[in-house]
């Protein structure tokens, strides 16, 4: 039997950091509200030039060198993005030519602040059907790009940066199972208006309906947990790790409540990370590797919501 098992993590962050005492000084709002409200103190924002690839190559070449892997190696590069650098190529085409490799498959995952958990499954699928031995799934994004930093309302959430993880074929499960939905009846609640197709529409920023989506994902996340605890036949108490998207402080707080799960088993980033949306796992998986918390053998949880609506989960083996 094939799995999919992580061999390595890396994660990249820009050094440009966007502080509360930053945005007071742009917005009508203060660093007490923001930090009450969402748990972020700063950000980190991409250079002028500097584009979702080049984020994504720092964390690709963190990972590679953390699975003893030559890019060369790579059967597949998956980039979950809502930020690409162009319209196309994609993203992962240009990531694979920075990483100077060719041939293998390289394509975007676009799901939004769930396009990891999406990347993962899929890179489970191609390693459990035989025809992938190492695909490098990455989430990327420059926020910042399609920030409106006049909207009090949502600017203050997000933030810039990349995660990736190399999954290797191996004889020991590895990811145990994907959960993935979606739902997109909802689309004023959270979009970006415009786009190539809709030609006659200009506006390029992030519009958030916050308290909406703020139920939705609660009570979405809450469901998303239950199934994937009931699929796999396990308790509250087995799980080791919660590795959640860091949309919000509150969120997650109230997705570890829901497992039963004290904060200090929660690997939380948004305080200084923001929430980077398809970057926030593998950015926060990172840290708990390399800070020692998470360790090889113990089983995590991953899950995310975002626009779309979409959402899901991952039950990993480390
Ligand atoms: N500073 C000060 N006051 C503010 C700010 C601000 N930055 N923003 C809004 N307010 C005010 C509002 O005007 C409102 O004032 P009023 O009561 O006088 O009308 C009050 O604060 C409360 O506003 P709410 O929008 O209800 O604030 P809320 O507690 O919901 O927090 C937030 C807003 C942080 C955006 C929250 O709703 C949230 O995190 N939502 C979910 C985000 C999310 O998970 N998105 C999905 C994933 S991301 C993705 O997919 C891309």
């Amino acid at each position: 039997m094939n799995y999919a098992r992580v061999s390595g993590t890396g994660s990249y962050l820009p050094s440009g950091v966007l502080t509360n005492a930053d945005l007071e000084k742009m917005i009508d709002t203060s660093d007490e509200w923001i930090f009450e409200r969402t748990g972020i103190r700063q950000r980190h924002m991409a250079a002028p030039g500097e584009t979702t690839s080049d984020l994504a190559l720092h964390a690709s070449r963190r990972a590679l060198d953390a699975a003893g892997l030559q890019a060369s190696e790579l059967d597949m590069i998956l980039v979950a993005t809502t930020t690409p650098d162009q319209i196309f190529p994609s993203t992962a085409c240009l990531l694979q030519a920075k990483l100077e490799v060719g041939g293998c498959p390289a394509l975007d995952i676009q799901a939004v602040c769930s396009g990891f958990v999406y990347a993962v499954g899929i890179a489970d699928q191609f390693i459990r059907g035989g025809q992938c031995r190492h695909v490098l799934v990455v989430g990327a994004e420059t926020l910042s790009r399609i920030t409106d930093y006049t909207d009090r309302g949502n600017c203050i959430l997000w933030g810039d940066g990349a995660g990736a993880v190399i999954l290797s074929r191996s004889d020991e499960p590895g990811v145990i199972s994907t959960h993935l939905h979606a739902d997109g009846a909802h689309r004023s609640l959270l979009e970006v208006p415009a786009g190539p197709s809709r030609n006659d529409v200009t506006d390029d920023k992030i519009r958030m309906e916050g308290r909406a989506v703020f139920k939705v994902a609660v009570n979405t996340l809450d469901q998303i947990v239950d199934e994937t605890l009931k699929h796999n036949g396990i308790g509250k108490g087995d799980i080791d790790w919660l590795v959640p998207h860091q949309a919000n402080i509150r969120i997650i707080q109230a997705t570890a409540k829901k497992l039963a799960m004290s904060m200090d088993r929660v690997v939380v980033t948004i305080e200084t990370h923001g929430n980077t949306s398809a970057a926030s796992i593998p950015l926060a998986l990172d840290v708990g590797v390399r800070d020692g918390r998470i360790k090889p053998g113990e089983l995590i949880l991953t899950e995310a919501f975002g626009g779309g609506f979409t959402w899901g989960a991952n039950l990993i083996r480390m």
